[in-house]
């Protein structure tokens, strides 16, 4: 069977919910501040955003900016929440078709090529707001009218870091819009594949409507010089399916699903796995689903 026709039949039939956002691997340092040029980063990419990326619907960036400047400054730096961006949530208003919601939890290197080679799938970076903020610094002062560009708080030091809090809600609005088939892409490698305490456990998973979505397709995927610790019947994975259960979703689960397998080839031909022919890797595991 050619790889290809196989490849667009699996993506088409195992809808991607998409979760875990960019936290994990976005550490705020305590000595860093306010990323340097914010605003002209933060303008420009909103000007990137909607005039190449996704030209169709309007948005006013310079509005933008001001409801994003209006939350952040005058407010101690620990003390920015989800309600301070509200009427910066409401400045970018978006919609996306069902069936194309991807999250992730600790997937981020195999999310992007995935994302990449099937185009129709979305994650949060893929919204205004994901792509305006990703992998900024903010925080504002509270005896001041400008941003702190000398030091921000550590995430752990504070409950309400203004950079989290905005990608709590950004997470948050993202996992209330999903709706059809989403995916859940999850490390099969580590410990807590789904953690109560990532953004997909702790936010993006109560966003999500059963009555919204048809099919939560879970795929766990382990590096391919393993360790293999978690699948869909080990570990917390099972956690998850029985919350999704109790809440009513409808779910698969796939391990090691090829096509992805795929995809880690590409970005590693050298490991032994690899070094077998194409349509034996199709064949490696089967999905088990309910
Ligand atoms: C949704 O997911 C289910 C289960 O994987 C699958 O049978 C169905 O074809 C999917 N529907 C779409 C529109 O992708
Ligand atoms: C945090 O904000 C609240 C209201 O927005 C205010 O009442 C409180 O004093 C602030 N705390 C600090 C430490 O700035
Ligand atoms: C799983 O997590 C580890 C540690 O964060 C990371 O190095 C690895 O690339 C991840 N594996 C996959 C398949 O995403």
């Amino acid at each position: 069977m050619p790889l290809v026709t196989s490849g667009s039949f699996v993506i088409i039939s195992f809808t991607i919910w998409f979760s875990t956002p960019q936290l994990c691997r976005r550490q705020v340092g305590a000595q860093l501040g306010t990323t340097p040029n914010i605003k002209h980063i933060v303008i420009g990419r909103c000007f990137t955003y909607t005039t190449l990326v996704n030209p169709s619907v309007r948005y006013d960036c310079e509005d933008i900016w001001r409801q994003f400047e209006e939350a952040v400054v005058h407010q101690s730096s620990c003390n920015v929440t989800e309600e301070h961006y509200h009427q910066l949530f409401n400045a970018m208003p978006q919609m996306w078709p069902c069936d194309t919601f991807l999250f992730w939890s600790k997937t981020r290197k195999l999310m992007h090529a995935f994302a990449a080679v099937f185009q129709h799938f979305w994650t949060l970076e893929d919204t205004l707001v994901g792509y305006m903020f990703n992998d900024l610094i903010w925080c504002g002062q509270e005896e001041d009218s400008d941003f702190d560009f000398n030091s921000c708080p550590e995430w752990s030091t504070c409950r309400t870091h203004p950079v989290f809090s905005l990608w709590k809600q950004a997470s948050k609005t993202f996992a209330e819009m999903a709706c059809g088939n989403v995916t859940v892409l999850l490390n099969g490698s580590i410990v807590n594949a789904f953690s109560r305490k990532s953004m997909f456990g702790s936010v993006e998973l109560d966003g999500l409507n059963p009555q919204r979505v048809n099919y939560v397709n879970i795929k766990v995927m382990s590096n391919l010089q393993g360790p293999h610790i978690e699948s869909c019947n080990q570990g917390s994975i099972l956690d998850l399916i029985q919350i999704l259960q109790s809440r009513g979703f409808r779910w698969t689960c796939t391990d090691n699903d090829p096509v992805l397998r795929i995809l880690q080839c590409i970005q590693d031909l050298t490991q032994p796995s690899c070094q077998i022919p194409a349509n034996s890797l199709m064949q490696q595991e089967s999905p088990t689903s309910n």
